[in-house]
């Protein structure tokens, strides 16, 4: 089985299903974090990338965030100590919802896979991922939805 499908069979996490979020533990659980919004800025606090689960300090690779208005959910991933990248999570080619899971984006629908960078990694879609530009303060993340 080539590397690619062995992670996929492992890790995929549906955002639809995220009660399964903690069988997936290893993988990244899905976790929709809370937001705020000023204008066209969402506001996510940098505490929401981990968690304290029995005194220890678990890191979320990457959270959710789901916001009235906005159709599709948009996935942040923290990829070092200040730097984030977030992604919204509409396919390019038709459309559809993408999971998240095994360090890439994928689309159910016609098989589509994006990079966490929103790159394209495989077709039908051509054209990469809507991204959003992120400012970091000491505490939050301002990401600019515009
Ligand atoms: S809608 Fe995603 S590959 Fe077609």
């Amino acid at each position: 089985m080539e590397r690619r499908k062995f992670i996929k069979a492992c890790c995929y996490t549906t955002i639809g299903l995220p009660l399964l979020g903690g069988v997936f533990q290893s993988c990244g659980a899905i976790y929709y974090a809370s937001s705020t919004q000023e204008g066209d800025r969402l506001i996510v606090a940098k505490s929401e990338f981990w968690k304290i689960e029995d005194t220890k300090k678990i890191n979320r690779p990457f959270v959710l965030i789901k916001r009235e208005g906005i159709d599709f959910p948009i996935c942040i991933y923290k990829i070092e100590e200040e730097k984030y990248i977030a992604s919204l999570l509409k396919c390019t080619h038709r459309a559809c919802e993408l999971n998240v899971g095994g360090g890439i984006y994928s689309c159910p629908c016609h098989g589509s896979e994006f990079s966490i960078t929103g790159k394209v990694l495989e077709g039908p879609a051509d054209e990469d991922l809507k991204t959003f530009k992120i400012e970091i303060d000491n505490e939050n993340l301002h990401l600019f939805l515009s």
